[in-house]
Order: structure tokens, then sequence, then C-alpha cells
């Protein structure tokens, strides 16, 4: 029997992942060992693989088929723009992609004023004001502690997720514009739909019923 593997994005989204996969009888004991630097993890019984990716490389694992399957944030998955069927929400993850930044920065976003956004999605931000809001800006790349960015005076706003909102309050910025909503989503090859979906279709179906 083939095998069907797993891309997860690693961290919290992969525990979530698991957690959610034990109540329809899909375990990876190994997996649980907090002190493993393993990436990669069989159940041999079930015929499953799943690997450890970092989140921005899910969607390319998938779409190349080196993944059968894939699970990763909504944000990423936006950000990546790459080929593959989204199946399911997986109702977990959730946050908010928004632009943030001080109270000042209200109104240079209602002038349509040229400023600068950092963000470690530079294509949300980009489709955001170009497309949705038709205002040019001056995107910057980052990686990481992106609140920092309007705080030291490199960018006036930022683009970024909020999740309980604590980053953006103790950094005395908050959110100012609201762009969509993410969560975990089930993602699939489209070629693997096609072989194997059977195998496939059964752990999607068994899914929506738990969730
Ligand atoms: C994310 C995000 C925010 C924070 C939001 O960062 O970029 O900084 O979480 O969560 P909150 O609303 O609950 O405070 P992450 O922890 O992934 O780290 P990073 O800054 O290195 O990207």
């Amino acid at each position: 029997m083939r095998y069907i593997t797993f891309a997860l994005a690693k961290g919290r989204l992969a525990k979530k992942t698991m957690a959610l996969l034990e109540q329809i009888g899909i375990f990876c004991e190994e997996m649980k060992d907090e002190k493993t630097r393993k990436l990669i993890f069989v159940n041999e019984e079930l015929g499953l693989k799943f690997f450890l990716a970092k989140a921005s490389d899910v969607p390319t694992y998938v779409e190349y088929g080196a993944a059968d399957i894939g699970v990763v944030g909504k944000d990423t998955i936006l950000e990546e723009g790459r080929q593959f069927y989204e199946v399911m929400d997986l109702g977990f993850g959730k946050c908010r992609m928004c632009v943030c930044g001080p109270e000042s920065a209200k109104e240079l976003l209602k002038r349509n004023e040229l400023i600068r956004v950092g963000s470690k999605y530079p294509g949300i931000a980009k489709d955001y004001f170009y497309h949705k809001k038709h205002q040019t800006v001056e995107i910057i790349k980052l990686n990481g502690s992106v609140e920092l960015a309007p705080i030291v005076g490199l960018s006036e706003v930022i683009v970024d997720i909020v999740e309980t909102g604590s980053t953006l309050r103790e950094n005395g910025l908050q959110v100012l514009e609201e762009i969509c909503e993410c969560s975990a989503r089930m993602v699939v090859n489209e070629v693997s739909m096609k072989m194997e979906q059977e195998r496939i279709m059964n752990i999607i179906n068994q899914l929506k019923e738990v969730i």
C-alpha cells in the first residue's frame, strides 16, 4: 500500500492537527516526544507518513505532490498562492489578518497617503492595498516581531495576524483595519485527490464528523 503523506506546519498547528487526527483513530506516538529532532514519522499499520515543515513551505510540498495532504494556516495559503484543493476549515488556529499601527496612523490610512507597510506577508499586504484599497504604499518585508516596525519608525503600519491582541496592546498598537479571518485548513494535492480519492475522502469525511 502506498503511503499517504501529510505535511504539517511544525509547532502549535501540528500538535493540534495530531490531536484532531487522534479523534478519528490516526495516531503517531513517536511525534509526541518533545525532545525528538526527527522531521518524518511513519505509522506503518495505517500506511501514513507525517512530516514537519516550516509553515510557509507546506503549500509548496503539497503543490508538488511531495505531500498528499497539508495542514496550514489560511494566512500562509493566501501568501504563498500555490495550486491545490483547499478541502476543509479545521476550525483551530483562528486569527485575523489586520492592518495595525498606532492610533495616529488612522489618519494616514484615511487620507490614502503613501505610507510604508511592514509585513511577513508582503503578498497579502500588496493585494489588500493595491487591489482592494487602491492605495499606493511601500511594502517592507520582515520576518518576525513585526510590531517593532511602527515603534522604531521603520513603517507607519504593519499587516500581521492578530490572535489574542496582547502583542499589539503591550506595544501600544491597535487594529486599524481587518483584511480577513484565518484558521487552519486542510489542503490536498490535485493528483493525489484523483489517485487516492477513496483513502483521502475517507479521512476528510471522518474529520467532518468530529469537527
Ligand atoms: C504572531 C503574530 C503576532 C502575534 C499575534 O507572531 O505575528 O506578533 O503572533 O498574537 P497575539 O494577538 O495573540 O498577541 P509569532 O508568535 O508567530 O512570532 P513572530 O513575531 O516571530 O512572527
